[in-house]
Order: structure tokens, then sequence, then C-alpha cells
């Protein structure tokens, strides 16, 4: 008897239809190769829950997505939605859902693949060999932090962290490195932010407990710089919600587009999977956004939420298979392209990888 997993899917707002679509295709085609069926529960996140049901977190997805496996999502966002109340957007939806899933910790890698030395800004030698895990704590600090208030003449955030908070956000970090080059380096701003030196106590007390994982911390305008000056120093980064959030976006750059990167959000129970860019409103619609991210996604799901490491590896081939043969969307189309997909055509590409 094949085993069947149920995933949740949110297409969401802009490209996040078009890309999705393509990563089911994918998940398919890897579920016929290695004997598996996959049972997809369709939900409502984002602009595309507003639209329909005047909420950007709908129940039924806030019950839906404990029933899954996992959930897959594409992205959320487009100006349509800009104008409504900052609780109504979209972006509150994405950010309810990460909350009630208890998805407390972001793995973002960024890794540069060797066909795409070219396609980054930054020159060859200082990008070729560059594997980076983002760690971020993704259901806490300022994005979450109370009280927070918009007034007439002013406004503010609380950037606050539990004890526990930081502790278990470092624990994956150091478990992590253990499988990778063992060395986390924390990045915060301890030289202004009480929360940062907490943060930075914390974690130094948490790095005793793994000995065999050397604990580096930086701050985050240097950290900001030393990924561009020379990020291979870097093997695990562990940082908080708002840090991680900027610095992911920084490191996707080197492996030359924001469209090839993935994550994985785990914590408490199902995880969630989705590509580190957003919803590209001004490609929307055209079939032409990069798949990959997505797809990488739905690798990262069959190894850390199904433990499918096979079907996992399948994909990542396939998809280090198709750069090496040329295969480009648009978005890496200058860099040592043999042929130019779109979205849907670099779908295939990948499907025709798999056997
Ligand atoms: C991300 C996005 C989100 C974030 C937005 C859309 C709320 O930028 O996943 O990185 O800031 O976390
Ligand atoms: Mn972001």
């Amino acid at each position: 008897m094949s085993k069947t997993y149920k995933i949740g899917v949110i297409r969401g707002d802009g490209i996040g239809p078009e890309i999705v679509t393509e990563a089911l295709k994918v998940l398919d085609r890897v579920g016929s190769v290695c004997d598996m069926n996959f049972e997809y529960n369709e939900m409502l996140l984002g602009g595309a829950a507003i639209d329909a049901t005047g909420v950007p977190f709908p129940e039924a997805t806030k019950s839906g997505v404990s029933e899954c496996d996992a959930v897959l999502f594409g992205a959320i966002g487009g100006s349509k939605w800009d104008s409504l109340e900052r609780h109504l957007r979209p972006e509150s939806g994405l950010l309810a859902l990460r909350s009630h899933m208890g998805t407390f910790a972001n793995l973002r890698p960024a890794v540069v693949y060797d066909e795409l030395v070219n396609a980054s800004t930054l020159k060859p030698e200082v990008i070729s060999g560059v594997d980076i895990m983002v760690v971020r704590e993704l259901t806490g600090g300022i994005y979450f932090g109370q009280p927070r208030e918009y007034l007439s003449d002013h406004a503010y955030n609380t950037m606050i962290y539990t004890k526990n908070e930081v502790e278990r956000i470092a624990k994956i970090a150091f478990e992590i490195a253990q499988k990778r080059d063992k060395r986390v380096c924390s990045v915060d701003k301890a030289n202004v932010l009480e929360v940062s030196q907490f943060w930075r106590d914390i974690v130094t007390e948490i790095a005793k407990g793994y000995p065999d994982v050397e604990l580096s911390h930086m701050y985050v305008d240097n950290a900001a710089m030393q990924l561009i000056r020379n990020p291979k120093q870097f093997d695990v980064i562990l940082t908080s919600n708002l840090f991680g959030d900027i610095l992911s976006d920084a490191a996707s750059m080197l492996s030359g587009s924001i469209g090839l990167l993935p994550s994985a959000s785990t914590g408490k129970g199902v995880g969630l999977y989705e590509p580190i860019h957003g919803s590209a409103p001004d490609i929307a619609g055209q079939g032409i956004a990069n798949p990959l991210a997505t797809i990488s996604s739905a690798a990262m799901m069959l190894k850390y939420a199904l433990n499918e490491i096979e079907a996992s590896q399948k994909i990542d081939n396939a998809i280090k298979q198709a750069l090496k043969d040329g295969y480009r969307t648009g978005d890496i189309g200058a860099y040592d392209a043999k042929t130019i997909c779109n979205c849907s055509q670099m779908g295939d590409v990948i499907v025709s990888y798999i056997k």
C-alpha cells in the first residue's frame, strides 16, 4: 500500500497560484516515482481570502491546517488590499497563520548553485560555494510584540523576547549546525538594544550544551555588510524575526535571484513551507514567474515534514540538472541560458528530470 499524505495548499495572491501549480505538478511526479500519494486540501489566505470571506485568515483555514501533514504556501499581498486597516491586510493573515501554527523556526537556506555563479551581482569568487542557513525566529520579536499603536503624533512597536522563545530557536540553530559545518553566528544589536543583549546572553548559555559547535556573535549592521563582503564565512546565522527578514533577503541575492530560495517553518506541529519571495504583483498573471523557490520548498517539505529524504533529493537533483542544462526563467535568463522557460515550462522541465 502506498502512503498518502495530506497537504494543505495555500496558493495566495499575485504569482502565488502560478508557482504553486508547478510545485504540485512536481510533487505528483515524485509521488508516482516514489510510490506515495498526495491529497491536496486547498485553503484561503491573504488577499484571496479577503475577497472571498472578508478576512485574511478565515476560520476554515485555521482549522484546516491542523488536519494536514504539512502546508505548502505560495505568496500573499498586492496593492489592491494595501489601503485596508492593518489587521485586515493580507500580511496580517500570514502572520496570524504562522502564530497559529506555532512555526517559530524559519529555516532559509541561501545556497549558490555552481551553474549560476555568474547570475549574482557579486563576483563569482566571492559567492561560489556559499552555503548558508539562516535560522530566523518567526513568531515573536517586534512583529508580534505588544503594545503597538499608531497615533496621530507618534507610533510605536515593541521588540520583546522571552527566555523560552530565545532558548528554543537557539537550540534549533545549534542542532542544525551539528549536521553542517558546526558554526553558529548569532546576529543581534546588543550594543544598543536590551532585548538583543538578553538574546545574546541566552544564546551564549544554550551554546554550552553544544560544545562541538563554535558560536560567534555579530551586530546586525556588520552582518549585512559581511554577507556582501565575504559570505563564505557563514555557516548558520541565528537571528530574530525582523533581522532575519532583512538578512535573508540580502542573502538571497547571493544566489542570483530571490526566485530560487525556499523556506521551511517548523515548530510545534504541522510545518509551513513557502518561498521567501513575495507575490510579485508586477508580473502576476503573465506566467513568467520562477517556480523554483516553491518547488524547492516542496522538497524541503518532503525532507523536514514527511521524512521522505529520497524524494526530496530527487527534486533537488532535478533542479540542479535543469540549471546545468541551461534552462532558465526570465529572472536568471541572462546567465548561461540555453533555453528560456516560462513558469509552467520550468515546471515541466523539472518533472521530466525526476526519474
Ligand atoms: C517574508 C515576508 C513576510 C515577513 C511578510 C509578507 C509579512 O516578507 O516571509 O519574509 O515579513 O515575514
Ligand atoms: Mn521578507
